[in-house]
Parts: structure tokens; sequence; C-alpha cells
């Protein structure tokens, strides 16, 4: 990394201020994409979405893979995973304001910016303490294990908050399946590098590309820890992180990284991407903790993008009597 260092968007708060209402009234429209119904007074909230809306509402969820595996999904609901009183966020909403720094820092415009990008073929190294190091392709990760649908909370740490059916299966069964060894502590997940075709990995050289997160074992081990393949139905659009990403719903959303092609498995906690980038401000554990301000702006409430609607945020994201025991008070 370079001395200069740029501050992500979401060290931005009064950036987040305006363009709040400005993404809000955005959010409403591209709500509508999945409730079927748009109003016109929305509609000119922001002319140039009247244009763009068909075609946008074609284009925004459209899987990466087309129509590859299609017949996997829709996977059955596990009913285990509920949304406690709160509304699934409609498609449209979810689809259309992303963190990918891969593509760009406009969350608006990730969707649009990372439509076509190739995911087929795609491998995942599997490196590290392993009993045996190789290589995972697309045909294994879809077929290995059955898919169910899952509905979790999600919770950004600039805020942000929605609830997101994924499609996917638990990370704990691909982690047996690849048989880490006694003296592996924690596990690595790294995302695409590609600078020919990933223009944010350029134009924010300062961060350490490629994105990289990790978990301890125990916390990958976690029934919660999902691999997530599809979402709302499908495989995943490339905005989401296609073919495959992390939802690990407890913890900010920056823990969740898209698009891997790389798991590592260590004997000590790694480093992480937001960490390298901002050590004082992004820790390793990063659980949702309404009483821990980011060293900017208080946790304490989170907005839905889906209603627009303010809530006191929850320990562990909703998650305490789930991921609790995993932790004694002190990791962050
Ligand atoms: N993974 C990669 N590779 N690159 C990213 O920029 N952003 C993270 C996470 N995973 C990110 C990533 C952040 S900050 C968030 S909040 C979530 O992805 C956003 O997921 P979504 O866009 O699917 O809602």
């Amino acid at each position: 990394m370079t001395a200069i260092r740029i501050e992500p968007g979401w060290r931005l708060p009064e950036r987040l201020a305006s363009p709040e209402s400005v993404y809000l009234d955005r959010r409403r429209l591209l709500s509508a994409f999945g409730l079927g119904a748009l109003t016109a007074g929305l509609g000119s909230a922001w002319p140039a979405a009247a244009a763009a809306r068909a075609a946008d509402r074609a284009r925004i969820s459209e899987p990466a893979l087309g129509e590859r595996y299609a017949e996997l999904f829709p996977a059955e609901r596990n009913p285990t995973y509920a949304l406690g009183g709160r509304r699934t966020t409609p498609e449209g909403a979810a689809a259309g304001y992303n963190n990918f720094y891969e593509f760009t820092t406009d969350k608006e415009r990730v969707w649009e910016l990372a439509q076509g990008h190739p995911v087929d073929p795609w491998s995942i190294r599997v490196t590290g303490l392993v009993k045996k190091p190789r290589t995972l392709g697309l045909e294994e990760l879809f077929k290995l294990f059955p898919l169910e649908e899952r509905l979790y909370r999600f919770r950004c740490v600039e805020r942000w908050a929605m609830q997101v059916p994924w499609t996917g299966f638990p990370l704990r069964r691909l982690i047996e399946r690849l048989e880490p060894l006694s003296s592996a502590s924690h596990v690595r997940f790294v995302s695409i590098l590609d600078k020919s075709r990933l223009p944010g990995q350029t134009a924010y050289a300062w961060y350490p590309w490629p994105y990289y997160e990790a978990l301890r074992l125990d916390e990958a081990m976690h029934d919660l820890a999902f691999v997530a393949l599809g979402v709302y139905g499908h495989a995943l659009p490339m905005q989401h992180g296609a073919p495959w990403r992390l939802a690990i719903p407890w913890k900010y959303g920056y823990k969740g990284p898209k698009s891997v092609v790389e798991i590592e498995f260590v004997d000590r906690e790694p480093g992480t991407f937001w960490n390298e980038a901002s050590p004082t401000e992004y820790g390793f554990f990063s659980n949702v903790n309404p009483d821990r301000p980011h060293p900017r702006w208080s946790q304490a409430a989170e907005r839905d993008i889906g209603t627009g609607e303010s809530r006191p945020t929850l320990l562990y994201n909703g998650y305490a009597a789930e991921v609790g025991e995993l932790y004694t008070g002190r990791e962050f």
C-alpha cells in the first residue's frame, strides 16, 4: 500500500447523509421492481430512471451464470432461519445498492458495471494447512451439497441493513470436505484479482488488492456461516459476488467476501483487507455491536434500505442467542 490513502465510502458519514435521501428515492423506485408497482411521483423524482427502468428490471437481477445451474433454483426454504418479524427486502433494492469496490465505490452503479463479468469457468484454490491442496470448480461447488434457502438479516458497517433470502449451504460442510489439518486455527478467503476487468483495482490502487477476509475456524464452522450461490431464488447476479460469496449474518457485511478464488487454512489470525487498509477502524471480528461505535459514528441505529426506516441495531445483528457463546466479549 502507498502512503496515500483515500477514505472508503463508509468513512464519509457526511457524504452518506445527503446521498442517502437520493439513494432512498432510487431504492424506493427499485423496490418497485420487486413489488411490481411504480408510482408516478417516484418516477419523476428520478427522471432518467423512468426510461431505464424496463431494461433495468430485466437486467439488474440477471444471474451472472445465465441459465447454468438454473435447475437448482429456487431451493427449498429452511424455516429455521426467520427474520423475527422483519420483511424481506425487495430484490430491486438489494440488487441496486452494493459494495463491491473492485468495480466502483458508487453503490448504485455496481450492478451496471458488473454486468457481463465472466465467471465461468471459475476455479477455487484450496491451500495452506489442509490434508490435500486442490482446486475446486463450479461443478463441485454447485453440486457437492443440497442447496437450501435461508432468510438472513444483513448489516453493513455503514449502518444500512436489509433482509435477504440467500441460497446455498453451510460453510461448515465445505470445510469438513476440504479436511483442514488439526493445526489450522483460521480460514482465509481471497476474492478475484483481475486488473484488466475490475476497474476499482486500478482506480483505488492504494487498497491491498485482492480483497481478502478471514474467520476463526470455530466461527467458520458455526451453522449460520453460509456459502451463498444464489439470492432471491436464482444464482447470484455479479454485483452480489457471483459465482459465490460468504454470508456471515452476525458480522458487518464486509466479513462476507464476494467472488472468492482461494480458501486458505492458516495457524494464526490473518490480516484482512479492511483491517490492513484502516487498522484503527476495522477489527478482525467485526461482530455487529450497537454499543461499540465506529471511531467516527455511532452504531446504535441502522436504516433499512427497503423501507427507509430506522431501528435500533441488535447485538450480533439479532443472532446473540446463536453465536454469543463463540465470544468472551473482548473480540472486535
Ligand atoms: N467483497 C469484495 N470482494 N469486495 C467488496 O468491496 N464489500 C463488502 C462485502 N464483500 C466487498 C465484498 C461490503 S463492505 C459489504 S457491505 C458487502 O459485501 C455488500 O454486499 P452486497 O453488495 O451484496 O449487499
